[in-house]
């Protein structure tokens, strides 16, 4: 029996989501699987309705549950809302409160949708990414941050890009296990001839592929010429190792190379070897006010994100795979 909390969240996120969990029903009739699916409210929906988008008995029900399916969250309703109780701290407190260190993005090509991708056709086939984004930490969590004001009557915008030995170990260890299932080539991303953090990063992954990922082989590029690459070459990566910022960008980036930010899922997990995994599973794509109400919404991004969590909550690769063929 996996227990899974269902978070619709705000705009398509509410069009999204039911088909999604009509392929998990039908996958689960298949393979004799039992989910136990309940409901709550994230996001805007949450403002609304309680005046904080991630309110205690959502979190206690995501606290509770195996996995997470969760649709998107935001709209232009909250955009002047105060940082604190924006639908967007909804995402971060889950990642933060559940421990999803790790966010894996894959950007592959669906052969018949190559000419969707803004890139000529002979560059992108065959791509095949999966951005391994390390998920907690970073300048999204690290401290000190805020607005202050300063002697000379100004304002200081201040946030933090820290990392430690420890979260670079384990993302990177995500990043390698995921590898070796794939090409066995891991791409670390940084910003190394800049920023110390960088230069710790590059250390302390370096020293994990050689103490016991020696079968998978490890490159390193700067973020800038990583953007590039990635619409020059992009079949040339595997698997993209990066840190919180780079890969928020980056995988958008991924996601159109390969046609569409409207089609890629993603899973944010613990870790990948342990059994019982717990994760949150969404689309990339947010909200889409601009299109939400008009029956419009593309669920696949959704229901492939119901897929990996197939894959990596409920251990069950032939379910996965069914989903993905259909
Ligand atoms: C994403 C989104 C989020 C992020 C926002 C909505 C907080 O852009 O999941 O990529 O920056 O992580
Ligand atoms: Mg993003």
């Amino acid at each position: 029996m996996i227990k899974i909390a269902v978070l619709p969240g705000d705009g398509i996120g509410r069009e999204v989501i039911p088909p999604a969990v009509e392929a998990l029903k039908t996958a689960g009739r298949r393979f004799k699987l039992t989910f136990e699916l309940k409901e709550a409210l994230v996001g805007g929906a949450a403002i609304d309705a309680t005046g904080t988008p991630l309110p205690p008995e959502t979190l206690a029900l995501a606290q509770a549950s195996d996995a997470v399916l969760l649709g998107a969250v935001g709209g232009p309703k909250w955009e002047g809302f105060d940082y604190a109780v924006r639908p967007e701290r909804a995402l971060l407190g889950l990642r933060e409160a559940l421990g999803l260190y790790a966010n894996l993005r894959p950007a592959k090509l669906a052969p018949m949708l190559a000419d969707a991708s803004p890139l000529r056709r002979e560059v992108v086939q065959g791509t095949d990414i999966m951005v391994v984004r390390e998920l907690t930490g970073g300048i999204y969590f690290g401290k000190p941050k805020g607005i202050e004001k300063t002697a000379d009557g100004q304002e200081r915008g201040v946030n933090t890009e820290v990392y430690t030995t420890k979260e670079i170990e384990r993302i990177a260890r995500v990043a390698f296990d995921i590898a070796r299932g794939r090409r066995k080539l891991v791409t670390s991303v940084d910003k190394a001839n800049v920023l110390e953090s960088s230069e710790l990063w590059r250390r302390v992954v370096i020293g994990v592929q050689k103490k016991d990922y020696p079968d998978v082989t490890l490159r390193h590029i700067y973020v800038d010429n990583c953007a590039m690459q990635l619409v020059k070459a992009p079949t040339q990566f595997d698997v993209l190792l990066t840190t919180n910022m780079f890969g928020d960008i980056l995988s958008d980036e991924a996601a159109q190379v390969v046609g569409s930010i409207g089609l890629l899922p993603s899973a944010s997990v613990g870790a990948v070897n342990a059994s019982g995994m717990k994760g949150m599973y969404e689309p990339i794509h947010g909200s889409a006010p601009d299109i939400a109400g008009q029956d419009k919404a593309n669920p696949l991004a959704t229901i492939l994100s119901a897929a990996m969590l197939l894959r990596y909550t409920a251990r069950h690769e032939p379910a996965a795979a069914a989903i993905e063929q259909a």
